[in-house]
């Protein structure tokens, strides 16, 4: 038997609600593929923040260093700043094991009404560069509290950072579609879009890849308006981060969209959680989705080398969708998380 550890970081509001949720799936696929899947927890929150004075302990990436993979729910709670909660957990976590891909995949499913006019075919991804970008340590904020204030953040765009976010992308659209956009501001405003954009045609002057950029503004409305001639668009941090939740809204509801904070190179564990955040206002009514971290349990076990088990996990979720009788009120049903997960497992067969 094939055996996985598997560190499971909760975290906060419906993190801990759709987390079991993805729990009760990989189990009952694992039962039929005769995988082992050995999870320990760990309870890192806000909670233990505001218990404990830090959102992990000291030794907290070297506890999570040795797994296999990483499962994580959502961080955040109104009791403490963003900052603190995000710079204190899930960044360093990105950072420290070189996430540097961050894969998030929207697909409109059969039996989902979206918000949009059209029902063509969704099936796209975005490719967020995830440890540089605009989500950078450099800067602060200034003269706090005086008539001059001011914050200010560096961005930081490296060619080695630029160019292998850029690589992953081309390879994944030659096995897809074999096209590539590529989300950009290169108007003159923003310095180091040019910079990007530069590296892109490099990488693309020897691939089979037909790469196009568009303007992160008019990429916004393009998505919008005719999501369905996207596949793989590749980003910046923080241009992938809003396109992301945006792709995930047109299919339908955000708490659907999975996401993968892949190490290619494989020094260290991989990352897979939701692409949603904590969602306060409607934690602990157990009315959470819990396709998006459902969905993320697949991309994990597709990571450790089952392809056919995570291709039943996403099978299953569009077998339930389709039927149409479960839905959670984000997707205008009535079911709970627990009863929709129910059905998916029902549904792996
Ligand atoms: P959010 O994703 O938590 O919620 C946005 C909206 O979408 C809310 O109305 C919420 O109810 C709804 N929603 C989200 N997931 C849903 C689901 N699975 N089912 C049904 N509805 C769902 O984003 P936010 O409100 O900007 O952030 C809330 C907190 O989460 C903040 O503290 C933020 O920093 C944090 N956050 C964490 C992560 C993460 O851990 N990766 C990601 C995003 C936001
Ligand atoms: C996400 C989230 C995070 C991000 C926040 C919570 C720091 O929005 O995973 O999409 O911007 O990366
Ligand atoms: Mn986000």
């Amino acid at each position: 038997m094939t055996s996985h550890r598997i560190a499971v970081i909760p975290g906060d509001g419906i993190g801990r609600e759709v987390v079991p949720a993805a729990r009760a799936v990989l189990d009952a696929v694992a039962a039929r593929h005769a995988l082992g899947l050995d999870y320990v927890e760990f309870d890192w929150s806000c909670a233990g923040y505001l218990r404990e004075g830090a959102m992990m302990p000291p030794d907290g990436l070297d506890l999570l260093r040795p797994f296999d993979a990483i499962f994580l729910g959502a961080v955040g709670d109104p009791r403490v700043a963003d900052h603190v909660s995000l710079w204190g957990l899930l960044i360093p976590i990105r950072r420290a094991f070189r996430q540097y891909v961050n894969l998030r995949p929207a697909r409109l499913f059969p039996g989902v009404e979206g918000p949009l006019r059209t029902d063509a075919p969704i099936d796209l991804v975005v490719v967020r560069e995830n440890v540089e970008g605009e989500y950078s340590e450099i800067g602060g904020r200034l003269s706090r509290g005086f008539p001059d204030e001011m914050a200010v953040q560096e961005s930081v765009f490296t060619r080695p950072g630029v160019t292998r976010i850029v690589d992953y992308a081309l390879a994944l659209a030659a096995n897809r579609s074999g096209r590539l956009v590529s989300a950009t501001k290169s108007n003159g405003i923003v310095h180091t879009m040019p910079f990007w954009d530069e590296v892109v045609a490099e990488r693309a002057e020897n691939s089979v890849v037909e790469v196009t950029r568009e303007h992160i503004d008019a990429l916004c409305a393009k998505v919008v308006l005719d999501p369905g001639r996207f596949d793989v668009i590749v980003g910046s941090n923080l241009f992938g981060d809003i396109l992301s939740d945006l792709a995930a809204a047109v299919t339908g509801s955000i708490g659907m969209a999975p996401s993968a904070n892949l190490n290619p190179e494989r020094e260290f564990p991989s990352m897979f959680e939701p692409v949603h955040g904590s969602a306060p206002d409607i934690a602990g009514r157990g009315v959470a989705n819990p396709i998006g971290a459902i969905w993320s349990a697949a991309m994990m076990l597709d990571h450790l080398g089952h392809p056919g088990a995570a291709a039943e996990i996403v099978g299953a979720i569009a077998a339930t969708l389709a039927e149409g009788r479960v839905r959670t009120p984000d997707l205008g049903g009535e079911a709970t998380t627990g009863e929709f997960t129910d059905a998916v497992v029902a549904a792996l067969g």
